[in-house]
């Protein structure tokens, strides 16, 4: 059976190709998601975005003990820099996490370069656009 990854995206990234590209870049999510499943045939890219704090709980603890996933990559949008519970989420489950964000978050506003979920996070990768996801993927196989 394929392994399974998770692409797990928060608030606002529902808006990519349209929200500030200057930052962000032109590539939509479906975009983003596509190039995964081109450049990683052998695995099972599931994915899902909310713009709620608790369904991106809900959805860490639903497969963060399934053993057929590999791992999470999660690209947390402004909750990385705020949310408690997310961060308790992802240290809750076995599974491990990989913080994903498009733009280099320390290059940017002083808000921004604190992480609350990158010390439970198995690593981060920060400022390569799409290819951010890319590269999350690949550290988890
Ligand atoms: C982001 C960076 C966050 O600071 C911001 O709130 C986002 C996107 C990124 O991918 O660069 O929504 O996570």
């Amino acid at each position: 059976m394929k392994q399974k990854v998770l692409i797990l995206n928060g608030p606002n990234l529902n808006l990519l190709g349209r929200r500030h590209p200057e930052i962000y870049g032109h590539a939509t999510l479906d975009d983003i998601i596509a190039g995964l499943c081109m450049t990683f045939p052998d695995l099972v890219i599931d994915h899902f975005q909310s713009n709620h704090e608790g369904e991106l709980i809900d959805r860490i603890h639903q497969v963060g003990f399934d053993p057929d996933y590999a791992g999470i990559v999660l690209n947390a949008g402004a909750y990385t820099h705020t949310s408690l519970a997310l961060a308790d989420a992802i240290a809750a489950v076995p599974l491990p996490v990989v913080e994903v964000h498009l733009s280099n978050i320390f290059a940017r506003e002083e808000i921004r370069r604190r992480s609350l979920i990158a010390p439970v996070c198995r690593g981060s990768v920060s400022g390569f656009g799409s290819k951010s996801y890319e590269l999350a993927v690949r550290a988890l196989l």
